[in-house]
């Protein structure tokens, strides 16, 4: 399958049109972005490590119905998905308290959640990534129905579930993680863009130890080297 035109370039993925109209083709970038990209690195491997943990993670959820723009990684760097109009919401949903979540409420870091809060960022980065609740989502017509809105939520819960569990075996807590979604051609929803360190957090079980983003957010070393150990662990 070959690379036809850009499509489109965001923060961490070009993506190309193909010779099927209705795939595309995600290459996976090596740059970071922090803080609505007002900081900005870029760490030679970072990319092609990212695409094969969420080749691997869109895999996991396959296998538990959980549908997905994912079809094959076509090599480390690249994906091959189904094409998708992208909703504009980040929908994150934590486990434990940290990030924006203890900064704009002053909830103790680190305080595990009495159960996982579902909650929506309306994807605009002139405005900043907003939080917004579904009344927002229904007037903006982000989404324009219930049916929706609620699909979304109940998938979020869903894929938290066996991300956790999977994480879990693998000496990992899964604390929170953002997710988008996407629209085909029949108006089918499916999960879509990534599902890796640069957009989950994940401590290591024992120690507590950052191992995503967070890396870079905080200067807190290499990614890489953190992204290999967290590939290697869920490889096995
Ligand atoms: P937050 O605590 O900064 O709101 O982040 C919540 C989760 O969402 C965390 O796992 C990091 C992820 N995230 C992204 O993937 N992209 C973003 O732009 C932001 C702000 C967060
Ligand atoms: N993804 C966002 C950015 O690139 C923010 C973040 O992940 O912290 O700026």
């Amino acid at each position: 399958m070959d690379k036809l035109e850009l499509l489109y370039e965001g923060k961490g993925k070009k993506l190309y049109s193909t010779n099927k109209q209705d795939e595309v083709i995600a290459e996976f970038k090596d740059d970071l972005t922090a803080f609505n990209a007002q900081k900005k690195g870029s760490e030679s491997g970072k990319g092609s490590l990212n695409c094969q943990i969420s080749s691997l993670l869109f895999k996991l959820l396959a296998k538990n119905n959980i549908k997905s723009h994912f079809i094959e990684m076509l090599d480390e760097r690249n994906m091959l998905c189904k094409k998708v109009k992208i909703i504009p919401l980040e929908v994150v949903v934590r486990n434990i308290a940290t990030g924006s979540l203890t900064k704009r409420l002053g909830i103790q870091d680190g305080k595990m959640l009495d159960f996982p809060l579902v909650e929506f960022y309306y994807k605009n980065d002139d405005l900043d990534d907003p939080i917004i609740n579904d009344e927002h989502c229904k007037i903006m017509g982000i989404l324009d129905n219930d049916k929706d809105i609620e699909f979304l939520k109940n998938t979020a819960r869903e894929i938290n579930k066996i991300l956790l569990a999977f994480f879990d075996e693998r000496n990992l807590k899964l604390v929170d993680f953002k997710i988008e979604f996407g629209k085909n051609e029949n108006n089918k929803i499916l999960l879509a863009d990534e599902i890796s360190p640069d957009s989950c957090r994940l401590w290591d079980k024992d120690t507590n130890r950052k191992m995503d983003k967070d890396i870079f957010r905080q200067n807190l070393g290499s990614v890489v080297k953190s992204y290999k150990e967290i590939l290697n662990r869920i490889n096995g």
